[in-house]
């Protein structure tokens, strides 16, 4: 007989396990593909390129640096996106300019976001620090209600701390 109350907490924690792996080995990914490259461009470039085709579900994958006071757009993945964005504006303003992680799980319930792609839905951006300097932020947005969780989250942050010793 087919016991759940056995078979969920092996289930959730296999997908945990499998979600690890997979940000685990993107991270190993991303730090191999930018290794011995110095222009913070072409790594900007290919770490969006390779997050893009490595996570599903996203429609768009890629950095905005810090110019003066505000992000402006750097490399990415997907449809043409707003150059500019003042700190503390927008989603990717709000991590920046608090520099902290935002999760979105529906981005008609975040007030102020900037809608770059309508068909963008839950969106996640992860400030890129080093040392006390703000980089700038890397975004990733997705069609999907509810996309990205604290999983992704921590996934993301993990990867921004491999992508920032390449920039
Ligand atoms: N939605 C972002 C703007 C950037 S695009 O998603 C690429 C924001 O609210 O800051």
């Amino acid at each position: 007989m087919h016991d759940s109350s056995r078979s969920t907490p092996w289930t959730a924690v296999h997908r945990e396990a499998r979600r690890f792996d997979r940000y685990d080995e993107l991270c190993r990914e991303v730090d191999a593909l930018l290794a011995g490259e110095p222009d913070p461009v072409a790594n900007a470039a290919n770490a969006a390129a390779a997050i893009y085709h490595s996570l599903t579900g996203l429609n768009w994958a890629g950095f905005y640096f810090l110019r003066g006071h505000e992000l402006v757009l750097g490399p990415f993945q997907g449809r043409p996106a707003c150059a500019r964005i003042s700190l503390g504006k927008g989603v990717c303003g709000t991590a920046a300019a608090e520099r902290r992680s935002v999760l979105v799980p529906d981005v008609e319930a975040f007030p102020g976001h900037i809608a770059c792609d309508t068909a963008s839905r839950s969106e996640l951006v992860v400030p890129l620090v080093r040392g006390s300097a703000l980089l700038g932020v890397l975004d990733l947005d997705s069609p999907q209600l509810a996309r990205f969780d604290e999983g992704d989250q921590a996934g993301c942050e993990a990867l921004a701390a491999v992508i920032v010793r390449h920039l």
